[in-house]
């Protein structure tokens, strides 16, 4: 959840350290933005830290003037110690001379502060990653040289953590570490860089290589090493082309992310339709039908987009079971090697999804991995990979990797169908539409969603109702709402809606209704009509030239598609709603509180 930058040059860059470390920072932002901080070696350890946003945090100490080769910075999402200057990353050792930023929780760190402090190191914040910091140096004192005192440290932590140290005594080096959160390497010529993820080195160089779980080393300005349970790798086989260009992680004249994000789709979507290889279509749709037990698994997002599957999936006589990462254990006695998982997760580090899956598969279970990131974890711990190709997604709310997701999915689905010897031609033929349905549905809804924008941001609280391929689209529309524009929105099937939560309507209460699914339209009319009586303000999404339009106060028309498709064309306005509600209220959609972009913490 936090964001770990470093770099190491041969010489003085030209630009000074601090403003790379900056620069640094403001790409790594979304990964969390409770406090900023970063340690240089210019003469001695200079450490600058403190809570707030990196551009406020770097305005106030300086870090453009901050000059070196060797360079840490840190963006924090809160996890033990509130968000304060103390509390804020680099950590340092009692002498202050080894700079420590950290990714994760160490679970055990507060019986080795203990055992330090009786040792008589003096600890100033109350976080878990402090004591990497005091580690490092007790194994110095007992005569190991910086690596093999890291390498001790290492073998006394429990916990997941990305790790980057500097020693300004032995400033040739960033040590790093890696298990369960995310760390990449970016090579370069006269430098390298260790970050959590790949946007943040595009600036600097597209070769990448990703560290695996357990895996630890140090890069020199020349030099990447990386070791295995003592036994070193071999890095230059490793090393990936990333094909994302630094504008692609810009905002690029969009006042947000998750603007340009919703504007990128038509491009995304034409970027996953190319890349879909139907050799590999096949083979994920072979192992679909042949499976026992399907299970569909998830977080936030990604969980509504393999619901778009889950919910069409019955057609081929497929019960497929969708589990939300966090709560593999329900199932945990059913895993078995006849069984297919599909695990879908942008990040593809997502902590609760990788958790799903290693468990699943200790059990036999085959895992299909729908991703975004090459190279990603999640890509390392499944059987099959289907990259979704959307380019870097920097907003905290996911858009373009929904629709991505979604696209990827139906593609399986249809592959199945055609296997099971029907005529998908026509849905061929739609796919390949989306692209352009998906522009026109943002050219005809946006000025919708800016109104209603201008209704909603007054109220408290909406619903999101849907009934059949429509519920998981309400699901996602009011993920987005709570997530940006911090209004309560909550999801319901339509038809459950009279069951509880119609007490909460009075007049003017925001229904917002989906219509993706034809099948179950006529019967989310008469939900309409229920919401209506009560006083509330009646809007949806609907297909163009549909009769639902006139039942409703506010309609958001959308081009015609099929079901299978439809999710993604419907949601387009209820991300943009989602957008323009969080900006009239006042917030910053990018950087929505409480909230980082990949979650790598339980
Ligand atoms: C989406 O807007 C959220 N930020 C969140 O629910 C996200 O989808 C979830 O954390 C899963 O992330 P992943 O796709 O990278 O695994």
């Amino acid at each position: 959840m936090c964001g770990i930058f470093g770099i190491i040059f041969a010489e003085r860059p030209r630009r000074p350290l601090g403003e790379i470390l900056r620069r640094g920072l403001e790409r790594l932002e979304y990964r969390g933005y409770d406090s900023a901080g970063v340690a240089v070696v210019d003469r001695g350890l200079v450490v600058k830290k403190d809570a707030g946003k990196v551009a406020e945090v770097a305005q106030r100490y300086g870090f453009d003037s901050l000059q070196g080769v060797v360079g840490l910075a840190h963006t924090r999402w809160a996890t033990h110690g509130k968000p304060d200057q103390v509390n804020a990353h680099p950590h340092v050792d009692c002498r202050g001379v080894i700079a420590v930023v950290h990714n994760g929780i160490i679970e055990n760190y507060a019986e080795l502060k203990e055992e330090l402090m009786k040792r008589g190191h003096v600890f100033r914040s109350e976080t878990d990653t402090e004591v990497i910091a005091h580690l490092v140096e007790e194994y110095k004192k007992q005569g190991l040289d910086t690596f093999s005192a890291f390498k001790k440290a290492l073998s006394r932590v429990r916990g997941a953590y990305a790790i980057a140290l500097i020693d300004a005594e032995n400033p040739r080096a960033i040590y790093f570490a890696r298990n369960l959160s995310p760390l990449i390497i970016g090579v370069g010529e006269g430098f390298n860089i260790v970050a959590s993820d790949i946007p943040t080195v595009l600036d600097h160089t597209k070769r990448v290589i990703a560290v695996r779980d357990g895996e630890y080393g140090y890069i020199t300005a020349g030099e990447v090493y990386i070791e295995a349970d003592g036994v070193p790798q071999d890095v230059a086989a490793r090393i990936e082309e990333i094909p994302w260009s630094a504008e692609m992680a810009t905002k690029g004249g969009y006042p947000h992310f998750m603007l340009k994000e919703i504007y990128e789709q038509p491009e995304s979507l034409a970027s996953t339709a190319a890349g879909l290889e139907p050799a590999q279509l096949e083979a994920v749709a072979n192992a679909l039908l042949a499976a026992r037990n399907v299970y569909i698994v998830g977080a936030g997002t990604s969980y509504h987009a393999g619901l778009t599957l889950a919910f069409i999936l019955p057609r081929l006589r497929i019960t497929p079971i969708p589990v939300i990462s966090s709560e593999y254990a329900i199932y945990e006695d059913l895993y078995d090697k006849d069984d297919l998982a599909i695990a879908i997760s942008q990040s593809g580090e997502t902590i609760d999804t990788i958790k799903a899956v290693k468990a699943m598969r200790e059990r036999g279970v085959k895992v299909v991995a729908v991703t975004n990131v090459v190279g990603s974890t999640l890509s390392r711990e499944s059987d099959v990979v289907l990259y979704t190709r959307a380019g870097p997604e920097m907003g905290v709310a996911a858009t373009k990797t929904f629709t991505t997701q979604v696209l990827t999915l139906a593609a399986v689905y249809l592959t199945a169908l055609r296997a099971l010897g029907h005529d998908v031609a026509e849905h061929q033929r739609e796919l390949k539409a989306v692209p352009d349905l998906a522009r026109k549905t943002i050219e005809k809804t946006a000025g919708t969603a800016k109104e209603l924008a201008r209704r909603l941001r007054q109220r408290l609280s909406a619903y999101y109702l849907g009934r059949g391929a429509a519920l998981p689209v309400a699901m996602e529309g009011a993920l987005k709402l709570k997530e940006v524009a911090y209004l309560h929105a909550e999801a319901y099937p339509a038809g459950e809606s009279k069951h509880g939560p119609i007490a909460l309507v009075e007049e003017g209460f925001p229904v917002i209704f989906v219509f993706s699914d034809p099948n179950t339209g006529e019967k989310t009319l008469s939900n309409v009509a229920e919401m209506k009586a009560r006083g509330a303000l009646t809007i949806g999404t609907v297909p163009a030239r549909s009769d639902y339009a006139k039942k409703l106060d506010v309609a958001i028309e959308v081009p015609q598609t099929s079901e299978l498709f439809a999710p993604i064309l419907h949601v387009i306005p209820l991300q943009m709603l989602a957008y323009f509600t969080a900006v009239e209220r006042g917030y910053d959609p990018d950087k929505p509180r409480n909230l980082a972009k990949t979650v790598t913490v339980e």
